[in-house]
């Protein structure tokens, strides 16, 4: 098989990058390690930057989105007993849009099958190839069949686990990690959203968050520490500590009611540089991680791949003279981005758990910082700019 651009992984990046590139007139190729039900099957965050919106728009897949995506001007932060809202739409003049990844996995299948494009699921021993030369390739065997791709291009959309990066030789590579002291307790319930808007909160016994899928579906958080198991937790004991940790006229309202799912994950900020290597190019969660606390993972990933497919889109139109500086500029501009949203990621979860390791200070630096941002009109909005995503290179 042959095609202009190879995508390995089918998730949020891979899908939206083959649904621009299509849209581009750019042809590709997506091979997936695991079924559409699986892919379909994990629980993340749910919350959509305006520059996400506009890329799905421009793919043609935001027609549900529309319909059912709820749009959210604010949250609320909470903190030893204070309550205060950021007015993101009175701050910066932006909004997010509350809806499930899922739901924009779901929406990218069904276009890519809708306009006919092929994606390979369950393919086994996927490699990739000879990306520093000319004529990259993407081995996988499917049903005991070895195959190939040849491409002009291979985009690795593969995740933190992917073969993409894996691929790269190591002196090639800087990366740039931190683990965080603790995990976040999640879970997925068809319980009415205890407030309209998302409430964060760092309270004594831990951050807590309430989020949302829907106006009948809830997702809510609780701060547990790293060696807690998700078999610990029943759906009572969860209730119990969620109720706990939220502010008393929220938690008097609160319905509860069986978790659909429920999951520890831990927290890990993560850098690669470059994201590019020859004829291979890295994006979304192959490339970075952050923290969910700022609700960036899915965002930067969509970031990446609209960089990406203005980038090829270019190439493959453009005159000789400009066709490369796409490519060959992409590395630098997504990184820019995407270290800004790993600050954001880092600072806000600095600033809203509990780090028993930093002692009364370290609280007190909290307290200030938070009691700061109450009365610091300058400091709310610095947190809305980057809370609605920062613009596109
Ligand atoms: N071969 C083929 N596919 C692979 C391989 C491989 N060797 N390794 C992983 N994959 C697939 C995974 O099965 C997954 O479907 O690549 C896909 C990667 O998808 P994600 O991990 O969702 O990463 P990405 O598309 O960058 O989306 C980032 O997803 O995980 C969340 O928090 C993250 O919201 C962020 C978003
Ligand atoms: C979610 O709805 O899963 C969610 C929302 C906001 C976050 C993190 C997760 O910051």
């Amino acid at each position: 098989m042959r095609t202009q651009v190879a995508i390995v992984g089918a998730g949020p990046a891979g899908l939206l990058l083959g649904a621009l590139l299509h849209r581009h007139g750019v042809d590709n190729l997506i091979v997936e390690q695991r079924s559409p039900a699986y892919v379909l099957g994990r629980i993340r965050a749910g919350v959509l930057e305006q520059v996400t919106v506009g890329l799905l728009e421009e793919a043609g897949v935001a027609a549900r989105l529309h319909a059912e995506g709820l749009p959210h001007e604010g949250f609320d932060l909470c903190f030893a007993g204070q309550r205060h809202r950021i007015d993101l739409q009175r701050l910066v003049g932006k909004h997010v849009t509350v809806y499930g990844q899922t739901e924009v996995t779901r929406d990218l299948m069904e276009h890519r099958t809708a306009i006919g494009r092929s994606t390979v699921y369950e393919a086994q021993d996927v490699a990739v190839h000879d990306f520093d030369g000319e004529q990259p390739r993407v081995s996988y065997r499917l049903g005991g069949q070895a195959h190939e791709i040849q491409a002009d291009f291979i985009v690795g959309c593969d995740g933190f686990h992917g073969v993409s990066r894996a691929s790269v030789p190591a002196a090639a590579l800087k990366t740039y990690e931190k683990i965080y002291p603790f995990g976040w307790l999640g879970v997925l319930a068809d319980v009415p959203p205890v407030a309209h808007e998302l409430i964060y909160g760092n309270t004594e016994r831990g951050f807590m968050l309430a989020s949302m899928r829907s106006a009948t579906r809830s997702r809510y958080y609780v701060q547990c520490s790293l060696d807690d198991k998700v078999e610990n937790w029943s759906d009572e004991a969860f209730w119990d500590e969620f109720r706990r940790r939220l502010p008393a006229e929220d938690a008097a309202r609160l319905v509860t009611g069986p978790s659909l799912e429920k999951s520890i994950a831990p927290l890990r900020s993560f850098v690669a540089e470059p994201m590019r290597f020859g004829r291979l190019f890295l994006a979304g969660d192959a490339a970075h991680i952050v923290p969910p606390t700022g609700a960036k993972g899915l965002n930067l990933a969509a970031g990446d791949v609209g960089l990406l497919s203005r980038a090829f889109a270019e190439f493959y139109a453009g005159s000789h003279g400009s066709r490369h500086v796409g490519i060959d500029t992409y590395s630098q501009r997504a990184l820019a981005r995407v270290w800004k949203a790993e600050r954001f990621s880092w600072w806000f979860t600095s600033l809203m758990h509990q780090f028993p390791e930093n002692g009364e200070f370290g609280a007190r630096m909290q307290l200030a910082e938070l009691e700061y941002m109450f009365t610091s009109e300058a400091a709310q909005r610095a947190v809305a700019e980057n809370y609605v995503g920062l613009p596109l290179a």
